[in-house]
């Protein structure tokens, strides 16, 4: 059976060969990052490519000054998400059915 996560260095960003980071600073909202990320991730899957969020750096990146001006990423930035984009390794002929957790109607 092929391994492929075996072959993974980056275990946080999945080896991706495009990442954009999504971030807001000031008085942007806090669901500016997401939003502008779901339209490029639509934008991404639109074109054939797979896209997937990454959320699990962003708490690490608070510290990290250096890296922030490696990447032209404002220091007093806050929120944020990646988006990672890849070529689908596998195409998919149906959607996995997702159910929403609760719906209430008043
Ligand atoms: C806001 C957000 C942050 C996420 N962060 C991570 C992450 O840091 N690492 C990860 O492996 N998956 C993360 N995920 C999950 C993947 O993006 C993806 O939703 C999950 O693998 C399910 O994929 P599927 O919807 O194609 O089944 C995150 C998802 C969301 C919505």
């Amino acid at each position: 059976m092929k391994k492929p996560w075996l072959k993974i260095k980056n275990y946080l960003l999945y080896d991706a060969p495009l990442v954009m980071y999504f971030y807001n600073k000031g008085y942007a909202d806090p669901a500016d990052p997401y939003i502008a990320a779901t339209y490029a991730m639509i934008a991404a899957h639109s074109l054939g490519l797979g896209c997937c969020m990454i959320g699990s750096i962003v708490p690490f990146l608070k510290s990290m000054k250096k890296l922030k001006a490696k990447y032209n990423i404002p220091a007093e930035s806050k929120d944020g998400i990646f988006l990672v984009f890849g070529y689908p390794e596998y195409k998919f002929q149906k959607a996995v059915k997702r159910t929403f957790a609760e719906v209430n109607y008043t």
